[in-house]
């Protein structure tokens, strides 16, 4: 009895474990799913239940699926079996809020039943995740059947900012790139597009009061290279590289963004970062130079790139912006920078001292504030709040603004404890500029973010109210991302690890869970043409020295199970060459030049070689860097 007992415990086990082994691999993890046997199965017949407001999201559906199937399936008000119906809830269901939705998949069907359409588009985007990878493809594929598992989900957003940010103006890139980001967007749920349009390096949007600000402000010598190594504009240097968005380009991109559940905040950046408005205008700037919009350079501008903040005309151009920006884009807040001003302008401007003297403002820092709260009063008298980056709470908080937090947390548990809403996004998990692998096999950026510290990414510090804390978002400077296919590079899978952080309960976090469900999701970005790192399959090579001085090698792998090989001889390491044991610091043979190492997974090479110079592996322990 007791071992018929024992061994119907272990099957159970067993049916379990490796039941948990074939749930769908969705991202972000939803908050409950119990999969049953057997499928659903979508054929040429099936049709979409829908009626009233959840008839956007059906055609969203339907056209989908007619590019990925050639199925021209038909949107019908009833239908009972072979059909995926799309049901706003008549009774609202308190627990899924606005985006939350429930999908049943049984034999017969599919239903999603939501609150508000929103919920029900994201309902749509988990069951895309549930078809076979195929229908991934960029060319429709013509099959008789589509399975889909039989599955019930629960599911609703952990937070309610679930953002991704693209600078626009370090690169340019057309409306159709811009679309095609927010396509990708859409598959994992995030709902905010924050576009970066101004800064020294190019002005992207049509202001109808100041037209030089896309005549001459979106245009630029051509460079490539490293950003920081650039030569300035020359004289008579024609400016070809660059291009801007009419608003007619905007407010479609708009209205294709709230089709999928996004919207779009705008950023104007204020009053730092301004040189392609400067180089349009020079009244705005203290010393009134004339400039040339810059082709690159590092952070810190040495240039006069901030508005004069003591000049009234600089806020009747501003008043001017801020209306045609809120008249565009329909999200409730603008977002105005406010980050890195180089204020050593405004501390030699007489204007500038002038206006600190009469309005009794003791340092530059106030000064900075006084200039955020004007625009704040500007923004709010075309109905928007502002949002701007934490240096907005050097001098004092403009009272109703959101503050967005990068340099660290400190910003964003600062405002939170003044009462303020706060987006998180701290450089250190939400930097998507930063490498993300070895600098030895990376394109030329800085910093390290690797997939592993994003999923780490916490967005609420202790002992903060987490209501405050709206969301976080991921950030995409573009300094080193020349095009769009780098920009989708950088952008996943780290974002897959932000999109889950944001979406998802903590306690359903799971690295390792999280690793196998990108691999699978890594397979439909390959079907789908969109690109994105391995960079996580590499060797982590973590230099060091000993008590008596001596480089040593300590090696690791960012995810589990994988073997290391190495050499110090300048071949190529594979599975006959030395075999790292874990744990453990390699010394350097002696007179080598060079380290290379390389994983393998199950008798098969994963990663990519690495190849580093032992001096670089020295420079790397003297600066204490990657
Ligand atoms: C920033 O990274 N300067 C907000
Ligand atoms: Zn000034």
């Amino acid at each position: 009895m007791k071992a018929h007992l024992i061994l119907v415990l272990v099957l159970t086990l067993s049916q379990l474990i490796s039941f948990s082994q074939t749930l769908p691999a969705l991202i972000p993890e939803p908050v409950s799913i119990t999969q049953g046997k057997g499928n659903f199965t979508v054929n040429v017949h099936t049709k979409i239940r829908a009626i009233d407001s959840a008839k956007p999201v059906a055609e969203w559906l339907q056209s989908f699926l007619q590019k990925q199937t050639g199925y021209k399936t038909a949107i019908v008000n009833s239908a009972k079996e072979n059909a995926i119906q799309l049901l706003i809830n008549t009774v609202r269901d308190e627990m899924i809020g606005s985006e939350g939705y429930r999908l049943l998949v049984t034999a017969k069907g599919i239903q999603i039943q939501a609150n508000d359409p929103a919920g029900l588009f994201c309902g749509v985007q988990t069951l895309l995740q549930l078809f076979p990878s195929d229908i991934e493809n960029a060319k429709a594929i013509s099959k008789k059947a589509w399975d889909i598992p039989i599955v019930s989900i629960l599911d609703y957003p952990r937070f309610a900012w679930r953002g991704l940010m693209l600078d626009v103006s370090r690169h340019f890139f057309t409306i159709q790139e811009v679309k095609k980001m927010v396509d990708e967007m859409a598959r994992y749920k995030f709902n905010i597009l924050h576009l970066h349009l101004t800064d020294d390096q190019g002005w992207r949007m049509e202001i109808k009061a100041y037209p030089e600000l896309t005549k001459k402000g979106a245009w630029r010598v051509p460079r490539t290279g490293l950003w920081w190594d650039r030569e300035s504009p020359q004289p008579g240097e024609a400016a070809t590289d660059g291009g801007f968005y009419t608003q007619q380009q905007l407010k479609e991109l708009v209205s294709y963004c709230a089709a999928r559940n996004i919207q779009v905040m705008p950023e104007i950046d204020v009053p730092g970062h301004s040189l392609a408005a400067i180089a349009s205008y020079p009244f705005l700037s203290c010393t009134k130079d004339l400039y040339e919009v810059n082709a690159g350079n590092r952070f810190a501008a040495t240039d006069d790139d901030a508005l004069c903040a003591g000049n009234d005309s600089t806020y009747q151009f501003l008043e001017k912006v801020f209306a045609e920006v809120a008249s565009v884009f329909p999200c409730k807040y603008i977002h105005i920078g406010g980050d890195e001003c180089n204020k050593s302008f405004w501390s030699k401007c007489a204007v500038c001292q002038k206006k600190m003297k009469d309005e009794g403002l003791k340092n530059e820092n106030e000064l900075q504030s006084y200039f955020i709260k004007r625009v704040e009063k500007i923004v709010e008298a075309n109905g928007k709040r502002i949002m701007g980056w934490d240096e907005i709470l050097e001098g004092g908080l403009a009272p109703n603004a959101t503050v967005m937090s990068w340099r660290g947390m400190q910003g964003g548990t600062e405002a939170a404890k003044q009462n303020h809403q706060v987006v998180m996004t701290p450089t250190d998990y939400c930097y998507l500029d930063l490498y993300q692998g070895d600098p030895a096999i990376e394109p030329p950026t800085y910093s390290l973010l690797r997939l592993k510290k994003t999923y780490e990414f916490e967005p609420v510090p202790t002992g903060v109210k987490e209501g405050l804390i709206i969301g976080g978002q991921g950030n995409l400077w573009t300094e080193s991302v020349p095009h769009f296919r780098h920009a989708e590079y950088m952008l996943w899978p780290r974002s897959f690890a932000l999109a889950e952080v944001l979406w998802s309960p903590k306690s359903t976090h799971n690295w390792n869970d999280f690793v196998g469900r990108t691999e699978k999701q890594i397979e439909r970005l390959d079907k789908a043409g969109i690109n994105h790192s391995m960079s996580f399959y590499d060797a982590i090579i973590e230099p060091k020295k000993d008590a008596q001085g001596k480089l040593l090698i300590n090696l690791d792998t960012e995810i589990e199970g994988l073997q290391l090989y190495y050499t110090f001889d300048d071949t190529y390491p594979d599975a006959y060459s030395q075999r790292y044991v874990k744990g453990t610091d390699i010394p350097i043979e002696k007179d080598a030049e060079t380290f290379r190492v390389v994983t393998y997974r199950n008798g098969k090479p994963l990663g990519r070689i690495i190849t580093v110079t032992v001096d670089e592996l020295k420079k790397r322990v003297k600066n204490n860097n990657p």
